[in-house]
């Protein structure tokens, strides 16, 4: 079964009224490949904006974060209800940032998305090595973990609202894209570890992205990989090239 490519980008805390609505109406207004999902991750404030522009547009729209209660003493947090009731279904967890700026454990981020499935959210589910991890030859070893702090706490059939992002930590930001070569064997890795976590049809089933630098010039060759299956695009879905991204050729 072919899996359905998937881009999503993660605006992460860049925006305005004025560039969100210039960014998502480009985006609406593009001639984008119908097959491809496209998700965009914007900063909290700019969830209803970015939904009710996208309103009916292949573009899909999804928060950044979100707490594992839907109301309560939690200042500063937004909730899976507060992320529908402002027109989206989707929510990035675990992103770096989120892991390594705002020490997120893997037992926390797990918890979040098993509240965010339960509270009809899909999820991208970010993983990813360091760069002091991949050159100790610790990369299957992190990024198993991480999946498997997942895989405790949710259901084999729950795997169907869950899209992997998996993100060297050392190509985000850094115009070090993986060699695509490097991102295939790990990607290819991951369905093992989903196959002995989980099980074979929820391994060949996931989509799998890669993120880290992607760009016009990395998506092509990244792409072609048969178990990359999309991207997870930081910088470059702030730029035109972004329609290019989502139009890579299959
Ligand atoms: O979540 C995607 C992001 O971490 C990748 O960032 O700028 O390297 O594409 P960038």
């Amino acid at each position: 079964m072919a899996r359905t490519f998937f881009v999503g980008g993660n605006f992460k805390m860049n925006g305005s009224k004025e560039l969100i609505t210039k960014l998502v109406g480009d985006l609406k207004a593009a001639k984008l490949d119908s097959s491809v999902e496209v998700v965009i991750a914007v900063p909290a404030p700019y969830i209803d904006l970015a939904s009710s522009i996208a309103k009916g547009s292949q573009v899909q729209v999804a928060a950044e974060n979100c707490y594992v209660k839907n109301s309560g003493a939690f200042t500063g947090e937004i909730s899976p209800e507060m992320i529908k009731d402002n027109g989206s279904n989707w929510v990035v967890l675990g992103h770096s940032e989120r892991r390594h700026i705002f020490g997120e454990k893997d037992a926390l981020i797990a918890e979040k998305a098993k509240f965010a499935i339960e509270n009809g959210l899909k999820v991208i589910y970010c993983i990813g090595e360091l760069k002091e991890e991949r050159e100790a030859n610790k990369t299957m070893e992190v990024n198993t973990v991480q999946i498997e702090a997942l895989a405790k706490v949710i259901k084999p059939e729950d795997w169907k609202n869950v899209v992997i992002a998996y993100e060297p930590v050392w190509a985000i930001g850094t115009g070090l894209t993986a060699t695509p070569q490097d991102a295939q064997d790990v990607h290819k890795e991951l369905r093992v570890v989903l196959t002995k976590l989980v099980n074979a049809d929820v391994a060949e089933k996931t989509q799998i992205l890669y993120g880290g630098s992607v760009s016009g010039a990395t998506c092509v060759e990244l792409g072609a990989q048969p178990d990359i299956d999309g991207f997870l695009v930081g910088g470059a879905s702030l730029k035109p090239e972004f329609v290019n991204i989502i139009n890579t050729p299959q």
